[in-house]
């Protein structure tokens, strides 16, 4: 039985689309940010801290590649991951891939204390949708646009992993 991978923009709520997945479908949870934190012992602010950016990217294609391994999991993965290509070909071989498109007028209105990318500007929020959306759509298999509720989203995302299991049953 293949993953369910979440990708989207920080603050499109791909952690709590897996805890309503992983109930509805009986899979783990895994979530690569917090894999990222577990492996330094550090969480993800005080990682951009100490050692940059590229430091906590090399930590989460490990986190990702780790969770690609995994067997019946719901894998919310970073805002960022698809910035290498090499997280998402890892994950699609064991997964299949949803991108949660927010608005990112919605997200703008939520608090990212902990999101070390979008707490000192909001606006950097548009400027990230801008230049990520093209890589959200490369990488996802079933683009989830916009819905009103997140409950709206977890029924479109299960309908689709649902039909994306039977046919991979029915080709044997
Ligand atoms: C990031 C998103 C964050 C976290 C890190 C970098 C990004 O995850 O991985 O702060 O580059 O978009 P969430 O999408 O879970 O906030």
């Amino acid at each position: 039985m293949k993953n369910l991978v979440l990708i989207g923009m920080p603050g499109s709520g791909k952690t709590k689309l897996s805890q309503i997945l992983s109930r509805r479908f009986g899979l783990t949870a895994l979530d690569t940010d917090q894999m990222v934190e577990e492996a330094a012992g550090l969480s993800i602010p005080e990682i951009f801290e100490q050692f940059g950016e590229e430091h906590f990217r090399q930590l989460e294609t490990q986190a990702c590649q780790k969770a690609a391994r995994a067997q019946r999991a719901v894998i919310a993965t970073g805002g960022g991951a698809i910035l290498r290509e090499e997280n998402m070909t890892a994950l699609a071989e064991t997964g299949v891939i949803f991108f949660r498109d927010r608005d990112p007028n919605a997200i703008v209105k939520e608090n990212h204390g902990g999101r070390p990318l979008l707490a000192e500007d909001s606006s950097r929020v548009f400027r990230l949708y801008e230049t990520r959306y093209p890589l959200y759509l490369r990488y996802a298999h079933h683009h989830i646009p916009h819905t009103d509720t997140l409950e709206a989203a977890a029924e479109q995302i299960a309908l689709r992993y649902e039909a994306a299991l039977k046919s991979a049953s029915s080709e044997g």
